[in-house]
């Protein structure tokens, strides 16, 4: 059997210690809630806007299943308004007792609103989870208040959790980066005032969020607040191989793992990890058919998504996906560029057409 020896990120040391520093007083859920909705060493899919609707949920299910699903950001507010798109924002489908619908809101009061209206959906429109965007950077999020400007306004995200708690009884988690403005310890002692507020879980994207990918994201952070709080940690951001999952989990701190856009790049990744990271030995490679499954997410988008959003998703998750072929570049830019989806399937057949080595990976 293969012998791993997997590259272990030991959290660098920290200038100050946050042990011992005042919280606010305890919400009485954090007294008594310690649910589990999945095991340790869960493989969860990130919620990504465009990418994490329905349809992709389907496909990243049909391939080898996910442990726990995130949808794309909704609105709490637009999902209160009775927004025209809202019901496909906040379908749970295909598996709505392993999934979270995100929100971002501005209010705790809207957030609260959406969380009761959330409960009393009658069982499949229901979602196990609710989420609560704490990292997105968007100028316009951003400015409303919304997303990372929480990590800067410790008092109003607590709100936030503490409102959302009241309102629903199901799995509650936030989702975090750095906060630029807090540093390290500022965001150490948010996310211990979260957690005391009602949090299930959290999952940490440890990038400051003023950076962009480029730079490489800070699991020593990530492995920090693991040791520090007392609900499970779910660490994101660059994952993609079983060795990093090997090393993220090794300490026995982190509790589980986040992964998005390498799951884009190959929808059948969770099968794969899952099948590498068991104490079974691995079954053979199993060749996956690269155009049977590009071809299948475009009809899944149209049997599943407002027509509106069916192109849009298709560009977005073929923008990743293209990377499985040799001429990535080229194939991207033919599908992206494709007017209609049924010129999308044209293209993706084509281009296995003319390179048939590249449909088996
Ligand atoms: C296209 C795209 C859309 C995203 N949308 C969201 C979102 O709606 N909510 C959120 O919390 N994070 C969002 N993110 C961030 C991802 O959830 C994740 O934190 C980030 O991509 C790092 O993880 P990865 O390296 O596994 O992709 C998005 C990322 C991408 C690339």
């Amino acid at each position: 059997m293969r012998e791993h020896a997997p590259k272990l990120y030991i959290p660098l040391p920290r200038k100050t210690s946050t042990r011992g520093l005042a919280l606010p007083q305890a919400s009485r859920w954090s007294t008594f809630r310690t649910m589990v909705f999945f095991p340790r060493g869960a493989l969860l899919l990130a919620p990504m806007v465009g990418i994490t609707n329905r349809a992709f949920r389907t496909l990243v299910h049909e391939l080898g299943d996910a442990d726990w699903y995130t949808t794309e950001m909704a609105s709490a507010e637009a999902f209160l308004a009775g927004g025209r798109n809202e019901s496909a924002y906040l379908d749970p489908a295909p598996c709505p007792a392993r999934t979270s619908v995100q929100f971002a809101a501005r209010t705790p009061e809207a957030l609260a609103a959406a969380c009761r209206a959330l409960s009393k959906m009658p069982d499949v429109q229901r979602p196990a989870g609710i989420d609560i965007n704490m990292g997105c950077a968007a100028p316009h999020i951003k400015a409303s208040g919304r997303g990372a400007a929480l990590l800067d306004d410790p008092a109003r995200a607590r709100e936030m959790v503490a409102a959302a708690r009241e309102n629903w009884p199901g799995a509650l988690s936030a989702k975090i980066r750095l906060s630029a403005v807090q540093g390290e310890e500022g965001t150490v002692l948010l996310a211990k005032a979260l957690a005391a507020a009602g949090l299930d879980f959290l999952v940490v994207h440890a990038r400051f969020d003023t950076q962009k990918f480029r730079r490489k994201v800070d699991h020593g952070f990530a492995l920090l607040l693991a040791q520090e709080l007392s609900i499970p940690v779910i660490a994101n951001g660059d994952i993609s191989t079983a060795e990093e999952c090997r090393s993220l989990l090794a300490s026995g701190k982190m509790h589980s793992l986040m992964i998005g856009r390498a799951a884009v790049r190959e929808p059948w990744l969770f099968r794969r990890l899952h099948a590498e990271l068991s104490d079974v030995p691995e079954r053979p490679h199993e060749p996956q058919d690269i155009l049977a499954i590009g071809l299948r997410y475009i009809d899944l988008a149209q049997a599943m998504l407002p027509p509106e959003w069916q192109k849009e998703t298709c560009r977005r998750v073929f923008w990743y996906y293209a990377d499985n072929v040799s001429f990535a570049h080229h194939l991207r830019f033919s599908l992206v560029n494709a007017p209609t989806l049924e010129a999308m399937k044209a293209s993706l057949t084509q281009y296995f057409n003319e390179v048939p080595q590249d449909r088996y990976r």
